[in-house]
């Protein structure tokens, strides 16, 4: 590195790095955030150069001839602690309309999928989603984008799955291509044509799989427009066989895979997950016995991605976070942002409730939040934990200690945020 403009922040009280292997962390490894009183990096070039105790890192930008003739911006962090960027590894951001009404009428007795069986629920959004032009998609993704990243998420996975036709998903994926190109949030694209069946394929399940969501999961890969593919794998939603099918044809277009897996009710999801080295097994609400062994089984392959707000706000109970932890699985929340089942698009809040509801500890949530989000995504290498090399994705927190993250609720948390070196500017863009 030679000139430029770098970035020190020094003088944490805490600075969390999560230092560590650069994959997802499970069991024990969970709590270990290698955490660095009078804390301090120093970025340059959009990474991580230096990383350590303030006094240190003075001297290595001082003397480290590969940082000379650099512009050093200075953050004093004095009292504050700081993190890697919190990773939000589920999320359905991009769709039209929303769906207030549909709380009182599961308060009343309808169940999440007969709603949907119904043409309400996800087919309601569909049909919204259909209808809107690609401006007003990004107009509105753009939005609560903006939230996510004041919340202190740098990095945020995103699906399709409300256009259920290939014009409208190759739609929802452009938007998505768009938001990541103009950041400041990094955003990475999934296909998520298998989600429900649409209107024109009512009963038809199988071909719409085959001449749909297999074609689309295909060509979303070979141009580029996703990293990921998904399924909704749920009994009377696209069952082991279909979703399999959906997520064979990403992997053969180059795509890592995740699931929808065991939401509502043990559906084989999460063994299908664990069948195909998913990068991620999502929700598990109602994974079993049998799911929880078969993702045991595979090392660590595949993350529980787990989704407290969902759960909270469909009064449905909660994954069964600590057995997962126990079995040696390594578990990510998110948030699950999309209109009909988590209206929420707050990484704080998920982690509010992985400490209250899931009872995971303070360290192991922020693990889940951060490098074990990046690990489902394919990216611990590159983001999740601060040390040298990696994006300098960070947050800076108006509290002394991580262990207020997920403590305080409903609160303006992050006193600063930076990606790539930069502190976000962070605008509130209207929507019409
Ligand atoms: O993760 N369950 C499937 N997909 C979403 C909900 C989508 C919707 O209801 O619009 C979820 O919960
Ligand atoms: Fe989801």
């Amino acid at each position: 590195v030679t000139g430029g403009v770098g970035l020190v922040i020094h003088s944490a009280a805490e600075l969390v790095t999560l230092a560590g292997p650069q994959r997802a962390r499970r069991g024990e490894e969970m709590r270990d955030l290698a955490i660095v009183h009078d804390g301090a990096v120093a970025a340059a070039d959009g990474r991580l150069a230096a990383v350590g105790r303030t006094a240190e890192i003075r001297e290595r930008v001082a003397d480290d001839p590969a940082l000379a003739g650099i512009d050093w911006r200075e953050i004093d962090a004095s009292g504050r602690c700081v993190t890697p960027g919190l990773v939000d590894p589920h999320t359905h951001l991009v769709f039209a309309g929303s769906r207030p009404d549909e709380q009182r009428l599961r308060q009343a007795g309808r169940g999440y999928l007969e709603i949907l069986a119904a043409g309400g629920g996800i087919l309601s959004t569909v049909r919204a989603t259909r209808a809107a032009g690609e401006a007003e998609l990004h107009r509105r993704a753009r939005r609560w984008l903006h939230h996510m990243a004041a919340g202190g998420v740098t990095t945020v996975e995103a699906k399709s799955g409300y256009g259920l036709d290939r014009e409208a998903e190759l739609r929802q994926l452009r938007v998505l291509e768009r938001l990541d190109g103009e950041g400041p949030v990094r955003v990475v694209p999934t296909v998520l044509a298998a989600h429900a069946v649409p209107p024109e394929y009512a009963g038809r399940a199988d071909a719409y799989v085959d001449e749909v969501a297999v074609p689309l999961a295909r060509e979303a890969g070979h141009t580029g427009l996703a990293r990921f593919v998904d399924a909704f794998c749920e009994r009377g939603v696209f069952d082991v066989h279909q979703s399999r099918r959906a997520l064979l044809a990403g992997r053969s277009a180059g795509l890592g895979l995740r699931l929808h897996a065991d939401e509502l009710a043990a559906s084989g999801g999460a063994a299908l997950a664990a069948e195909l080295q998913a990068a991620s097994a999502d929700h598990l609400g109602g994974v079993d016995d049998d799911g929880i062994e078969a993702l045991a089984s595979v090392g660590g392959a595949t993350v529980a991605t787990l989704l407290p707000i969902t759960t909270l706000y469909l009064d449905h109970p909660d994954a069964p976070a600590r057995r997962l932890v126990e079995a040696g699985i390594p578990v990510a929340i998110g948030s699950d942002f999309n209109p009909g089942t988590s209206p929420a698009p707050s990484m704080l809040l998920a982690l509010w409730l992985a400490r209250s509801r899931l009872r995971l500890d303070a360290a192991e949530a922020l693990t889940a939040a951060t490098i074990n989000a990046a690990a489902s995504l394919g990216l611990a290498a590159s983001i999740g934990s601060l040390e040298p090399g990696k994006h300098a994705d960070l947050v800076i927190w108006d509290i002394a200690s991580h262990a207020e993250l997920g403590y305080w609720a409903g609160v303006e948390l992050a006193h600063a945020i930076v990606r790539g070196g930069r502190v976000m500017n962070i605008d509130r863009p209207s929507v019409d």
